[in-house]
């Protein structure tokens, strides 16, 4: 994880959708993403899109009531999501299994600030914020440059 975050300012879902497309294109198999922010930030918007890129064709559901999904990737990796915003600490994220599944698969982790200790210290973190007006910040702190091809401008820094 680099420390510097890349900074990415998006108008609309396909926006963000755009953005998580480019993010995908880096990933090889076992990156555990750990996306935080408020409700209605865009987190499961964002996974739903990194799992559209990975070639996933089911419904991706929100997993706040399951708290974990598994989805089969094309190559026949695995790609799990989980949401922690019920949980109150990472003892009941271990307790979930959350833990396990680091290095089975690409690992989407919404509210991953709920347990931020289990995190490897090689995870990939977003963080997204929404403006008064709506359009949403997005850090994305990765060990490689992410291009959001459609629309460049929009790159704060
Ligand atoms: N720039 C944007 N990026 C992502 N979602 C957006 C954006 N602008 C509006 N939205 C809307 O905000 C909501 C985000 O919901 P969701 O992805 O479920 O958030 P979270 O998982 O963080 O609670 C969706 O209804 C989406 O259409
Ligand atoms: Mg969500």
């Amino acid at each position: 994880m680099t420390a510097e975050p890349q900074v990415f300012l998006t108008h609309s879902e396909s926006e963000t959708a755009c953005l998580a497309q480019a993010l995908a294109s880096h990933l090889t198999g076992n990156e555990v993403i750990a996306l935080s922010g408020e409700l209605g930030a865009g987190k499961t918007t964002f996974v739903r899109a990194l799992a559209r890129a990975l070639g996933i064709q089911e419904t991706v559901r929100s997993p706040s009531f399951a708290l974990i999904l598994e989805y089969a990737l094309p190559g026949g990796g695995r790609f799990f999501h989980a949401d922690l915003y019920r949980l109150e600490n990472s003892d009941q994220a271990i307790e979930i299994g959350l833990q396990e599944l680091m290095g089975e698969g690409i690992l989407a982790i919404e509210w991953s600030e709920r347990a931020p200790e289990l995190l490897p210290e090689n995870h990939i973190a977003i963080r997204l914020e929404t403006n008064p007006d709506e359009s949403r910040v997005i850090m994305i702190y990765a060990p490689y440059s992410i291009r959001q091809v459609t629309m460049p401008d929009s790159t704060l820094g």
